[in-house]
């Protein structure tokens, strides 16, 4: 593997995201770490989403010259983009944000389920997204930290977590939301839970394509999309340590999204 780029997140969300790097350029190398022994961060102070971010790119970086790293994370990505980016200048470091404004702007005056961590709805660049889009859409944040806690138990659980998603929702089923927010990489691959729990369709946002598409930008600024034919590599690594945990993450890459 030869200057790959590091796709990271605090467990398998970011695999959602990985997915979509792969499909718009299959011939770079991938390096995917996620720290499922320290998942989930969304609970966690800014200080150790920073302290475990930085960590976790350090380990990742361990032996590769990574010629971008993708904080395939919004939690991670609130909490530390502009700390990582600091710590390495010479390195492109692109986040994945929660696509409220793209589901603001998706019709006129929509109503809008935003699902995203506890850390990511607390955080700056959370509040400067519902800044700008103001009151052109009815904003509902709403933190679901049991979609993490599934997809981390290889998404064994489903009643359980229909059951919290349930509860979470319940204040605000008075009237329809016409958009969900996927505000956190570990939610696409929840997706059919969601609109199960709500029971009615509703059109799914996140922030993967901007992801992407800014992951382009950077490789071809710096001019370093690579040039071979062939269909790069890709490498999973987990904190966790454990065989089953790499495992579930290639089921979870094989998986179909199913937004
Ligand atoms: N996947 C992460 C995100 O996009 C965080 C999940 C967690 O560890 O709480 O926010």
């Amino acid at each position: 593997m030869n200057n790959p780029i590091i796709v990271f997140d605090s467990g398998f969300g970011g695999i959602s995201v990985l997915k979509r790097l792969i499909e718009k350029m299959p011939n770079e190398d991938y390096l995917y770490y996620g720290d499922s022994a320290n998942a989930p961060y969304g609970p966690r102070t800014t200080a150790e989403v920073q302290q475990l971010t930085l960590n976790a790119i350090a380990e990742a970086s361990k032996g590769v010259e990574p010629k971008a790293i993708v904080i395939a994370c919004n939690t991670a990505t609130a909490a530390t983009r502009e700390l990582l980016q600091e710590t390495y200048p010479n390195i492109p470091v692109i986040g994945i944000l929660p696509a409220v404004e793209l589901a603001a702007k998706s019709k006129d005056h929509p109503r809008v389920l935003a699902l995203a961590t506890a850390g990511t709805c607390a955080s700056t660049a959370f509040q400067n997204i519902l800044k700008r889009v103001g009151d052109s859409a009815e904003v509902v944040p709403v933190p679901a930290p049991s979609i993490v806690v599934y997809v981390e138990g290889a998404m064994k659980d489903r009643e359980t977590v229909k059951k919290a998603l349930a509860e979470s929702f319940a204040p605000y089923m008075d009237k329809p939301f016409d958009s969900v927010v996927l505000g956190c990489t570990h939610f696409p691959f929840a997706a059919d839970v969601i609109a199960e729990v709500l029971g009615y369709p509703v059109d799914f946002f996140d922030g993967s394509a901007l992801t992407v598409r800014q992951t382009e930008e950077a490789l071809a600024k710096n001019n370093t999309r690579s040039t071979q034919e062939r269909t790069g590599s890709l490498k999973i690594i987990n904190s966790g340590n454990r065989q089953d945990l790499v495992g579930f993450a290639w089921t979870l890459f094989c998986a179909e999204l199913k937004v």
